[in-house]
């Protein structure tokens, strides 16, 4: 019952691309039924100080252990400079556009080779060594992914904090890995406005010393010239650093299993986690899904308009480009500034063959207008690409007809900061397209459909998304706390990766996310768990109670619904509703922002006292025709009170 479009796959797509159908299915079957053989082939993709002599060595079972290439060496930062040094050291590697139109900068691999093992010798110099953890809280310049690279050079983890977050997000961060060095910019620049990044690091970390973390170091990037306060001794500027630095620094030699970087991510309890990847897997899998998925052929460029602060930044802006010797342009700006043709002003200028961006950009940009598109050229683009959020079918026709003009296949690629890189996503020269869907495994990947009881489900289903093995990219652990990883996503369904998110396959084979089935929510494709935005809400004084869900919303995908008890005697009002949201835009940062807050004077809940959120989201949907079963709660009235207070506000 293919009610949908099936997209075929071009000629001219097949002919240029690496990968063919008879190659996906070939490569696919041998990638799960021999995966050893398979990676230890692709393996070799990257360059080994060490050769590695065993590939896979997992298990999801028992305390779950996950290693791959283990006896092999190399060095993240060697595979994404140094040995493209050769061939093409004079070749761009990085381009760089600015928030404001006329800024823009080049730099080559030789260029970027020399910038980051000065700063890894900086560094050094400043006693960091193998093993410590480096925060970086960097707008979207050149110097975050130099900083990056530095870290890998010399065997340092770093953990890259999104410019979005607030001291006290960076704090906790912060304080959590026992980090003592951060590298920051005195300003970030986005859409006109300025962002205080050298004030918000000086917050964090005195708000982090206060639970005894010692930050030895903040090395400072000049971004804007803006003022900043000054802690002599502490703060060092990083040209100043840089221009008594060596530019010679050999490359530390890494064993494939030790840590690469920490990046954290929301989950549905609790504080955010520290995602932990390590070296040898998550390269060899980011830099070949890179080649294949977005079929990066030599000289192309590519642009994907992630923030190094995510994980789409790291492994396809930094690491997967970069180990390829691809040319990865780097912005800084928004999409709408200065108007909503910037996406397209700048695929012009630079001339960009692969483009990957975020369904909420597609769907905002949509709403701007067709003319902001179709005023520009776009005759370089070659492929298009979707990550963050599903697409919904209306805003892929969009994507491929409007900004594509049907030239361009999509790959709406589905994947996770656990997974490291894209797990299911078309090939465009092998994979016909639907509006709407992921498609298909990459090589090496098993999904499997569940029932809420774990049974696994055959043919067209609908239920609960796995992994049943790994596959290279995936992380190891929650930093600091193996118990948690295993609890959080091995323990739902025994032995196997669950994933949080709901899925249907159709007839055809192909894979459609449908969202999160657990309580994180995705808002403009930033994740976050609605217990981290209601711990901020609670920690307001007025607030007693809070019960955060999300509902559908036309440009973020998701919104957030912010239900609220207050405190005895405090009286809700308009006023107080904004000073909620400043609250949490300052504890969390300005993406967890709720859209919508309801005062409640009572929440459902069950008797043992846990929230039923199935309500919450029902009527938050203005959907009050299926509240189900409420006659297990302490206190049904308490529905009837939330429904009319939602309705009496429109
Ligand atoms: O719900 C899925 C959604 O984003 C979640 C992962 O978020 P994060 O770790 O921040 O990584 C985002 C970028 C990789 C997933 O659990 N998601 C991501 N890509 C897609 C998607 N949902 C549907 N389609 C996608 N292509």
């Amino acid at each position: 019952m293919s009610e949908t479009q099936v997209h075929e796959t071009k000629p001219e797509w097949k002919e240029r691309a690496w990968i063919d159908a008879q190659t996906y299915e070939a490569w696919y079957r041998e990638s799960v039924e021999d995966p050893d053989g398979f990676w230890g082939k692709h393996g070799k993709r990257i360059d080994w100080f060490k050769p590695y002599t065993k590939v896979k060595n997992t298990s999801f079972e028992g305390n779950v252990s996950i290693k791959w290439f283990e006896d092999g060496e190399l060095n993240v930062s060697y595979n994404c400079l140094d040995r493209h040094l050769e061939k093409r050291g004079d070749q761009v590697a990085i381009i760089w556009e600015g928030d404001d139109p006329n800024e823009d900068r080049k730099i080559t691999y030789r260029e970027l080779h020399a910038e980051v093992c000065k700063l890894a010798n900086v560094l050094k110099s400043r006693g960091v060594k193998k093993g410590d953890r480096v925060t970086i809280y960097m707008p979207m310049i050149p110097e975050a992914a130099a900083a990056m690279l530095a870290c890998t050079r010399i065997g340092a983890i770093h953990s890259v904090v999104f410019g979005g977050f607030s001291p006290d997000s960076l704090a906790g961060r912060i304080i959590d890995c026992q980090s003592d060095f951060v590298i920051t910019a005195d300003q970030g620049l986005r859409g006109g406005r300025t962002i205080p990044l050298k004030e918000n690091t000086d917050k964090a970390i005195e708000i982090a010393e206060q639970s005894g973390a010692k930050v030895r170091h903040v090395l400072v990037v000049r971004r804007t010239g803006g003022q900043v306060g000054w802690q002599d001794g502490r703060d060092l500027w990083y040209h100043e650093e840089m221009e008594k630095a060596s530019a010679e620094c050999e490359p530390e030699h890494m064993n494939a299993e030790d840590p690469l970087f920490i990046l954290y991510t929301s989950g549905s309890t609790g504080k955010p986690k520290g995602v932990l990847h390590t070296t040898g897997g998550y390269l060899v899998y980011a830099s070949m899904t890179h080649q294949y998925v977005f079929d990066y052929h030599d000289g192309d460029i590519y642009w994907c308009t992630a923030d190094v602060g995510w994980v789409t930044g790291h492994s396809y802006i930094v690491y997967g480009p970069l180990a390829n010797g691809a040319i990865t342009l780097m912005f800084e700006g928004v999409p709408n500034y200065p108007d909503s043709s910037r996406f397209w002003q700048v695929v012009d200028k630079h001339q960009v063959n692969i483009f990957y961006t975020a369904p909420t950009a597609i769907r905002a940009l949509m709403g701007a207008g067709d003319e902001f598109v179709t005023k520009t050229s776009r005759k370089s683009l070659r492929l298009l690409g979707s990550v963050g959020e599903p697409i919904n079918p209306e805003a892929w026709e969009w994507y491929y007809r409007v900004v594509g003009e049907e030239r361009c296949p999509i790959v709406d690629t589905w994947w996770q900061t656990e997974t490291g890189g894209i797990l299911i996503t078309p090939l465009p020269g092998a994979i016909p397209l639907k509006a709407g869907s992921a498609t298909k495994p990459f090589f090496g990947v098993k999904p499997e459909i569940v029932d809420n009881d774990g049974n696994p489900l055959e043919g067209p289903c609908s239920g609960n998304l796995c992994i049943i093995d790994s596959w290279p990219g995936q992380m190891r652990t929650v930093y600091g706390d193996h118990e948690r990883f295993v609890q959080t996503y091995f323990s739902t369904y025994k032995g196997k990766y669950f994933t949080g998110d709901g899925c249907r396959r159709d007839e055809d084979g192909y894979y459609w996310i449908t969202g999160r089935v657990d309580d994180v929510l995705n808002v403009s494709g930033h994740r976050m768990g609605t217990a981290e935005i209601e711990s901020a809400l609670v920690s307001h004084p007025k607030v007693s109670e809070a019960a955060v869900v999300g509902y559908p919303h036309e440009i973020k995908g998701q919104g957030i619904y912010c239900y609220v008890t207050l405190m005895a005697g405090v009286t809700p009002s308009e006023e107080l509703k904004k000073e909620l949201v400043a609250h949490v835009r300052k504890e969390i940062g300005p993406i967890a922002a709720p859209d919508k807050i309801q005062f409640a004077p009572g929440l459902p809940k069950t008797r043992s006292g846990k929230i039923m959120r199935r309500i919450l989201r029902k009527i938050a949907e203005d959907d009050y025709t299926s509240l189900g079963d409420t006659s297990t709660l302490a206190d049904p009235s308490v529905v009837n009170d939330l429904v009319e207070n939602r309705q009496n506000r429109h």
